[in-house]
């Protein structure tokens, strides 16, 4: 009976998550777009490419930009309004580029 929980919840997750990611990533990327680029490289010297960065990386770094254990007066404010969901989505976006 777990199992069978287990296995039906983990169907649900596949099913929903790729269509939701895909719809989402769009919208939130283009903030993200004039400094690290269309193809996640960044514009200028000091904009870091996150490009083919590992996810799990990039998702660390938004987190403490978000709580403030990196500091940078841009992206401090710029992952500001971005919920987990949206930060999981944007490091997945550009892990895979
Ligand atoms: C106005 C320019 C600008 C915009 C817009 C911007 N960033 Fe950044 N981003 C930067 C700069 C500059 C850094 C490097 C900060 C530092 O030196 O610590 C950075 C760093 C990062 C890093 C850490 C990269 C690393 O290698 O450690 C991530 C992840 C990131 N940005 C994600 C995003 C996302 C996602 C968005 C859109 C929601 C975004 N940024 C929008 C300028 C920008």
């Amino acid at each position: 009976m777990r199992s069978l929980t287990m296995t039906s919840l983990s169907l649900v997750i596949a099913v929903t998550a790729q269509p939701v990611l895909a719809a989402d990533v769009s919208g939130l990327s283009s903030r993200c777009v004039s400094c690290h680029g269309a193809t996640g490289i960044g514009s200028n010297p000091l904009y870091p490419n996150l490009a083919g960065q590992k996810s799990a990386y990039l998702l660390k770094q938004m987190r403490d930009f978000q709580k403030g254990d990196r500091k940078d007066p841009v992206m401090n404010a710029m992952v500001q309004g971005l919920s987990e969901q949206d930060m999981n989505a944007l490091a997945e976006y550009y892990s895979k580029m």
